[in-house]
């Protein structure tokens, strides 16, 4: 009945005694477990480097991000006001999706009241590329969650060359046929550094890139 509804069952993971810093018995299982073990990794082998989140919407994912790395300062990337007309431009004119969806009802107030460490998080509100300009950092862990072909690519080449090595980087919407630009984004710079990836069965089809 459940996998009617497009619903599995997951078991949790055995043999893993560690403390849970996140709630895993919420939608979606993989993407918090994949965040999880991912920040362990990080901190097991002494990785340095602050955290981000490019594509926030409402905090529901980059308040995961924060109670995993409560030491880390988080970087939230969004326009909080939907997608841009130019990434839009080059989704319709290569037809990799409609663009058109919607991402009202959020805002800085609201994304930040979520986050259990907000002394740590820094809100670079307005247009990626262009609000990354003036930031000095190295990186552990990054979420490009934005969508789009043109804010997916960029967010790779922005945050690749500052990932620290031991990092990861996870982007959403891989493997979504929905957006497509997505799975060309990361296959276009994949190819271009000559770097691998690996798919996770998460609801959005994300892939993780480490370094
Ligand atoms: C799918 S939502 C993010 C969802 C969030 N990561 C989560 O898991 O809850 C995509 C977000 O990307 C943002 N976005 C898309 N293109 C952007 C760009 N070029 N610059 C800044 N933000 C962008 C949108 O405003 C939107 O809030």
């Amino acid at each position: 009945m459940l996998a009617k509804r497009g619903l599995h069952l997951v078991k949790s993971l055995i043999y893993l005694n560690r403390d849970k810093r996140i709630d895993l018995s919420r939608l979606d299982y993989n993407r918090l477990a994949c965040l999880e073990m991912c920040g362990y990794e990080i901190y097991a082998n002494k990785i340095e480097g602050n955290v981000a989140e490019l594509g926030v919407f409402r905090g529901d994912f980059a308040k995961d991000i924060n109670t995993v790395f409560p030491d880390r300062k988080l970087y939230l990337f969004d326009t909080f006001e939907g997608f841009d007309n130019r990434d839009v431009g080059t989704e319709v004119g290569k037809g990799f999706s409609t663009g058109d969806q919607d991402f009202s009802g959020t805002s800085v107030d609201l994304v930040l009241g979520k986050m259990p460490h907000k002394n740590n998080c820094i809100v670079c509100q307005g247009y990626f590329p262009a609000t990354a300009k003036d930031i000095e950092d190295k990186f552990a862990f990054v979420s490009i969650d934005t969508d789009l072909y043109e804010p997916i690519l960029a967010g790779l080449q922005y945050f690749y060359p500052r990932l620290n090595k031991g990092g990861y980087i996870f982007v959403h919407d891989y493997n979504n046929e929905g957006y497509k630009g997505a799975r060309q984004a990361v296959l276009e710079f994949c190819k271009q550094q000559q770097i691998p990836f690996v798919p996770i069965p998460d609801l959005g089809g994300s892939v993780i890139i480490g370094k």
